[in-house]
């Protein structure tokens, strides 16, 4: 089973996500590349692509939405999940939830209708001070809003899990520790990785 994942990234942080995807996948399926959307000419020759983009101003970045226009009809014809990085776990609280869902309803928009999505996640990313204008700064502090890498190694590992287990013949992956905290990267035993 030869899977992509693909990824479009601006500071990094949904390269990596991707990367720990893929390396968590390529545990239970024999063939797993993660490659940015750019150097990906053609998905043919793959069963499964799973496609990240980082969120800027409320779109996918627009390589990958070109990745998907340019891409569709191959895409059309094969399993496909998507996910995008943002900063919703940066708002006040109150907000979190109801940002991701927002923003999940509203990014599938942007996808082309003949490609049918498995599944789509909105995870948070990494969010720093100096992302946002110096002004508003201190006012988001005070309305409960954060900064800094929010990303939740545990909930992209369930999802990946989910993933694996359609894809793997036969029944559900081996259970697999959960990872916490810092991202634990490419292993020996990691798939072959784009940057
Ligand atoms: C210029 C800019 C615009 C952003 N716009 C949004 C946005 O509209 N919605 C959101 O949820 N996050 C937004 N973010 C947060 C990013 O999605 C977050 O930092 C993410 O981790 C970036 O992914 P990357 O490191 O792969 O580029 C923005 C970040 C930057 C720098």
């Amino acid at each position: 089973m030869a899977v992509l994942v693909a990824f479009a990234s601006e500071l990094g942080s949904t390269r990596e996500i991707a990367q720990h995807i893929a390396s968590r996948l390529a545990v239970v399926l024999l063939d797993v590349e993660c490659r940015s959307v750019e150097e990906v000419d053609s998905v043919s020759g793959y069963e499964a692509v799973v496609v990240g983009s980082a969120i800027h101003n409320q779109a996918w970045l627009p390589s990958a939405v070109l990745f998907f226009r340019r891409l569709a009809p191959e895409l059309a014809k094969q399993a496909v999940w998507a996910f995008n990085v943002g900063m919703a776990d940066a708002l006040p609280k109150p907000f979190r939830k109801r940002g991701a869902a927002l923003q999940q309803k509203r990014l599938r928009g942007f996808l082309p209708p003949e490609v049918q999505l498995q599944g789509h996640r909105v995870f948070s990313g990494v969010y720093q001070a100096d992302q946002m204008p110096a002004q508003l700064r201190v006012f988001f502090q005070l309305v409960g809003g954060r900064f800094g890498d929010l990303r939740n190694w545990a909930a992209i590992d369930a999802w990946t899990d989910q993933i694996a287990a359609q894809l793997k013949p036969g029944g559900p992956p081996k259970p697999m520790p959960t990872t916490s905290g810092e991202n634990p990267g490419l292993g020996r035993s990691g798939p072959r990785a784009g940057q």
